[in-house]
C-alpha cells in the first residue's frame, strides 16, 4: 500500500524535476519554464493537424490530444520544463451541458448562452458525470504520461469559475463582459449559486486529472481583470479558494499527494495579490503589469504569520514557501533576439525590477502565446531563461 501512495506522488519517475521544485517554493538551480498556450497555433505542426481536425475533436480524441501536447516538447527538447495538456477551459461548460464551438476567425461560441437565472435550471444538468463527460480528458492525461515517460512532468487545468461564468453568459469572447456583469450586479445570488456550482465541477475536474496522472495544476482566471477590486474579491476569489481547499480536501481523504496548484488571475493582482496569496494555491502567476521585485515584497508581507497560513514562517496552505510564475509581455517575442533577451534580463535580475535569484519561481509569459509569433523566437527566449537565470540563481 506505501509503493501505491508513493508512486502518486507528482515527482516520482521524473528525469526533471525542476518545476515542482520550484512550485514547492525551494531554491533551484536555473528557473524552470514552460509557456501559456505552448500547444497551440504558433506551431506549424499543430496547424497541420487542425487542418483535418476541428478543434473540439482534437481535445475529445486522446491520441490526438496527447500528440499536440508533446509537440512542444519535442520541438524545444530541453527547453521546456513542463508539457501542459491540450484541452480548453470550455470543456467544463460543455460537460455542464451547454453546446460551444470553436469558429475559425472569431474563436469560441455558444449558440444558446445562459440569458437569464432561470436558464441555470433548463440549461444544466442537475448533476455533472465529470468522469463520463470529461473522461477523454483523464484518456489523454494518461496517454500523454506514457508518452513523456517522465521526461517532464504534465499540467492539468481549467478555468475559473467567473471566467467561465462569463463565457456562458456572453455567449463568447467580449470586450465589454455587460451580459455577465449584468448578472453580477442585477442577480447577485444567483450569480454565486452558479459560480459555485462551476466551482464544483472544476474541483471534480481537477481531482479527476490528479488521478489520471497530472503532476500540477493550473486554474486559468483570464477575465479576473474586468472586475473591480470589490467585485472581484465577492464574485471571484471566494471560489478561487474553494477549489484550492476542496482540491486539498478531497485529495487528502483519499490519500492521493496534492500536486502543487498554480493560480492565474489575471489582472487582479494590482489590486489583490495579498488577498490571492492567501487563496491556498502553491504557485500565483503574475501578468506583466506587475512588476516581479515588488510582486515579491507582497507576497512576504502577506506571508508569515498572517491569516491563511498554517504558521509563522511564510508558508502557504501546503506547507511550502510561496512560489511566482511569469510575467514576460508575449509581445516581447515579435521584437526580435535583442529585445527578447533583453527583456528576459529585466524580468530576471532583481537590481532591474525582476523577480531575482530566490528561487520559488516559474519562468512563463504574463498570458498565452499568441498565434503569429515566430517558433523561432520562443527558442530565442528559452535559452535565455536558461542562461540568465543560470547565472542569477547562482550569484
Ligand atoms: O496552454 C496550452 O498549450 C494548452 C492548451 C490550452 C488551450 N486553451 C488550447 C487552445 C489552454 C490551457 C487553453 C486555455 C484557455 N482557453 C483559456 C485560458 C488561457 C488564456 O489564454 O486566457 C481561455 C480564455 C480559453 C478560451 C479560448 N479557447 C479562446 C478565447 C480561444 C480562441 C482564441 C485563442 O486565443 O486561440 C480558444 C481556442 C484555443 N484553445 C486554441 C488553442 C490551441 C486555438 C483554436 C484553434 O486551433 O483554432
Amino acid at each position: 500500500q506505501r509503493k501505491e501512495k508513493e508512486c502518486r506522488k507528482p515527482e516520482e519517475g521524473l528525469k526533471n524535476d525542476l518545476i515542482i521544485r520550484a512550485a514547492r517554493g525551494h531554491q533551484t538551480e536555473r528557473a524552470p519554464c514552460w509557456i501559456m498556450r505552448q500547444a497551440g497555433r504558433y506551431l506549424p505542426e499543430f496547424r497541420k493537424i487542425r487542418e483535418d481536425h476541428d478543434f473540439f475533436e482534437c481535445c475529445r480524441n486522446p491520441e490526438l490530444a496527447s500528440e499536440i501536447t508533446v509537440q512542444p516538447i519535442r520541438r524545444y527538447s530541453g527547453l521546456l520544463d513542463a508539457a501542459i495538456i491540450f484541452s480548453d477551459i470550455l470543456v467544463v461548460p460543455q460537460a455542464m451541458g451547454m453546446e460551444v464551438e470553436m469558429l475559425p476567425a472569431k474563436g469560441p461560441h455558444f449558440p444558446d448562452p445562459l440569458v437569464t437565472p432561470k436558464d441555470v435550471a433548463t440549461k444544466l444538468r442537475k448533476k455533472v458525470d465529470v468522469e463520463k463527460e470529461l473522461g477523454y480528458v483523464y484518456e489523454a492525461i494518461k496517454l500523454t504520461r506514457t508518452k513523456l515517460d517522465g521526461e517532464v512532468p504534465l499540467i492539468g487545468f481549467c478555468g475559473a469559475p467567473w471566467t467561465l461564468m462569463a463565457y456562458m453568459v456572453e455567449g463568447g469572447g467580449s470586450k465589454t463582459f455587460e451580459k455577465a456583469k449584468t448578472w453580477l450586479f442585477k442577480y447577485p445570488e444567483e450569480s454565486k449559486e452558479l459560480l459555485q456550482r462551476i466551482a464544483d465541477v472544476c474541483t471534480d475536474f481537477l481531482v479527476g486529472q490528479v488521478k489520471a496522472g497530472a503532476q500540477l495544476l493550473q486554474v486559468f482566471d483570464s477575465w479576473a481583470g474586468e472586475l473591480s477590486p470589490a467585485d472581484f474579491r465577492q464574485f471571484s476569489l471566494p471560489y478561487l479558494r474553494s477549489i484550492a481547499a476542496s482540491v486539498r480536501d478531497i485529495l487528502s481523504t483519499k490519500s492521493i499527494p496534492c500536486p502543487p496548484l498554480i493560480v492565474f488571475a489575471k489582472g487582479a493582482l494590482g489590486h489583490s495579490l495579498p488577498e490571492v496569496v492567501k487563496a491556498g494555491y502553491d504557485v500565483v502567476g503574475l501578468d506583466w503589469t506587475v512588476e516581479p521585485c515588488v510582486a515579491r515584497k507582497v507576497v512576504e508581507l502577506a506571508s508569515p504569520g498572517k491569516a491563511g497560513f498554517k504558521d509563522a514562517s511564510g508558508q502557504n496552505e501546503a506547507g511550502h514557501r510561496l512560489a511566482l510564475q511569469g510575467n514576460m509581455d508575449p509581445s516581447v517575442l515579435y521584437a526580435g533576439k535583442e529585445a527578447i533577451e533583453a527583456k528576459v534580463d529585466q524580468m530576471l535580475r532583481s537590481k532591474k525590477g525582476g523577480f531575482g535569484g530566490g528561487g520559488a519561481y516559474i519562468a512563463n509569459l504574463g498570458h498565452g502565446i499568441t498565434p503569429g509569433v515566430d517558433p523561432e523566437a520562443v527558442k530565442i527566449y528559452l535559452k535565455a531563461v536558461h542562461r540568465i537565470s543560470r547565472e542569477v540563481n547562482s550569484a
